[in-house]
């Protein structure tokens, strides 16, 4: 720009010049020749006159003349006889110069006219220029004529030329500084104007201009910064919007997924690029189905296209791990164009709400199982007795002792299934700074009685425990069903109960040297209702409730369960419980 500025200024300014200096110079070299023409012209002339005078007064040789006068002009006089004969010359032998009435200024000057001519001297062999004058007297009538070689003509004229040049070149220069300043006059405040808009397209919007110019430029000065100021305002706002937005998207439970009409990603949400693994990823820009394959995705995407409504689909996807999701569809609307431009997907991990509810239904058909066996069992007994058995009293007295285990069976079940909903719905009450030592030594005391006699149950405590704040009851359920199971499938050996302190735990374990479990009920026997082998936990009067229930109240303390077992060698059951203060 300043580079163009600069040229035009200069070719302008040069053009200029060259036809000033043209038409200038051809001017004044004209009318600088014609004078010098006319000077040599006068002189010869004046020459003239003195030499008429000169013979009038006189005898005088017209060769001495010739001498005398060249030498105080410095020019060449030849004087020629009306015949055209040459009667004196200063720079040559006049007596070897052929007829000059053939010259043409001669024979001009003969016939009473001054005449001047540029031509080359056979004589002298250069250029020259040459006046000639009629002369005329009594005594003499002829020609006088000057010469000068044109050489020393040139030589003026290259003085005149130079100073002349010299002249354009200074002004030449003179041009150039101006056109530089002009243009750096323009251009300067353009580059800041410039140089502002680069920055602001970089991002940043503080730049300001500062012109003291109230012209053209200085208004588009102006206007720029009102423009920044205003664009400023703007992208605040904008921005502070878009946090709105993102922090609203980014606060969402569920995925969120804006795809545009080639099913390119628009934007989406943190929660989304988890659920397909790609966290740290940009994934904006890329298509959906290259991020997420899955069908009933496409199904959804596709529908909403086609109906423009919203669609709602749930199903499996896979995607490290399985989970069921619901997926909403909804169509992205451009209000000025009136026509949808996209579809904004919506996520929702439904697994654990199905997962629930197949657990409800699950335990609702189990319990209504578990509560038929018993129930039949005393409803068969009962009408056994009413058809007569109640008369035989050994017989009345075996089925009446059946009916009271059932009635235990149920009211145990009861009691469990109370207990677990009880746990479930984290009503924990009554907590406070319990002795667990002490707790664990009362239900070994309670359930001594019951283990058999091959069996020793041993108790071992650290000396000090650290008071756990809890529940009681809640810690004895959990203690008296794990000494309970242990005593129920231990046939002989040992049984040992630990409680000690470890770090920021407190930490309980039940050993036994029973049948073990299977590894593969290993990770189920915390499932409810599930027992290893169902006849014999019913004939033990289990409910297969037990470690589901401890599960729970470990689960209430944040605590850990671990089992360790070998089938024919025993069980070990390990509970770590964090103390929700630190020591
Ligand atoms: N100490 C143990 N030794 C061997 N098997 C055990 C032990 N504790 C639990 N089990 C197995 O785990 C199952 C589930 O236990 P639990 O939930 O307490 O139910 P229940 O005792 O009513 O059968 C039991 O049926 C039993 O097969
Ligand atoms: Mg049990």
């Amino acid at each position: 720009m300043k580079k163009k500025l600069f040229m035009t200024y200069f070719l302008i300014a040069i053009a200029t010049m060259i036809a000033m200096g043209v038409t200038f110079i051809g001017k004044s070299y004209h009318s600088f020749i014609k004078q010098s023409e006319e000077g040599y012209m006068t002189q010869a002339e004046l020459l003239g006159a003195i030499l008429e005078n000169k013979l009038h007064e006189e005898e005088s040789s017209l060769e001495v003349f010739a001498k005398t006068y060249a030498n105080d002009y410095n020019v060449r006089i030849t004087i020629v006889s009306k015949d055209g004969e040459v009667v004196a010359e200063t720079n040559a032998d006049y007596d070897d110069m052929d007829n000059h009435s053939n010259r043409i200024e001669i024979r001009k000057a003969l016939a009473g006219e001054k005449y001047s001519v540029k031509r080359f001297s056979k004589t002298l062999n250069v250029e020259c220029m040459y006046c000639a004058v009629p002369v005329e007297t009594e005594s003499f009538q002829g020609v006088l004529r000057i010469s000068v070689p044109l050489e020393e003509l040139k030589g003026l004229e290259f003085g005149f030329v130079k100073s002349a040049l010299m002249t354009i070149l200074v002004i030449t220069i003179i041009i150039i500084l101006m056109a530089i300043y002009f243009s750096n006059y323009i251009t300067n405040p353009l580059d800041e104007v410039t140089n502002a808009a680069r920055k602001i397209a970089n991002g940043d919007l503080r730049v300001k201009i500062y012109t003291r110019q109230n012209d053209q430029i200085g208004m588009l000065a102006d206007a720029f910064n009102t423009m920044a100021e205003k664009l400023k305002e703007n992208m605040a706002a904008l921005y502070s919007r878009n946090n709105e937005l993102e922090a609203i998207l980014y606060s969402m439970d569920n995925g969120v997924v804006a795809v545009d009409d080639e099913n390119k990603i628009i934007f989406c949400n943190q929660e989304f690029k988890a659920l397909v693994s790609r966290e740290d990823d940009d994934i904006s820009g890329l298509p959906i189905y290259h991020v997420l394959r899955n069908q009933m995705l496409y199904d959804v995407v596709d529908k909403v296209k086609e109906t423009e409504d919203s669609i709602s689909k749930e199903g499996h996807i896979y995607n490290e791990e399985e989970c069921i999701m619901r997926i909403n569809g909804t169509p992205l609307y451009e209000e000025k164009e009136d026509r949808t431009v996209g579809v904004l997907l919506i996520f929702e991990d439904v697994t654990q709400i199905r997962k629930l509810e197949h657990m409800r239904s699950d335990f609702v058909s189990n319990v209504s199982h578990e509560f038929k066996t018993p129930l039949t069992s005393i409803r068969g007994f009962v009408d056994t007795l009413k058809n007569g058995a109640i008369h035989d009293e050994k017989f009345a007295m075996k089925f009446l002792d059946i009916i009271d285990i059932e009635t235990e069976r149920l009211y145990n079940l009861i009691q469990d299934i109370l207990l677990l909903s009880e746990i479930e719905n984290n009503n924990d009450y009554n907590v406070k700074e319990n002795d667990v030592k002490q707790i664990v030594g009362d239900v070994i005391t309670l359930l001594n009685p019951k283990a058999k006699k091959d069996v020793a149950l041993k108790y071992e405590a650290d000396a000090y425990i650290r008071p756990y704040s809890c529940n009681a009851d809640r810690i004895k359920q959990l203690m008296i069903n794990l000494v309970d199971n242990a005593i129920k499938y231990t046939e002989n050996g040992t049984i040992i109960v630990k409680c000690f302190s470890d770090g920021n735990f407190l930490c309980l374990s039940v050993e036994d040297t029973g049948k073990g479990i299977e590894k593969e009920s290993l990770d189920r026997i915390f499932e409810r209702f599930y027992r290893v082998d169902k006849s014999r936990s019913s004939k033990t009067g289990g409910t297969g409730l037990g470690l589901s229930i401890v599960k729970h109240i470990v689960e209430m303390y944040n605590g850990d369960i671990r089992v360790e077992s070998e089938v024919l060698v025993g069980t070990k059951f390990i509970v770590k419980l964090p103390y929700t203060t630190v020591q």
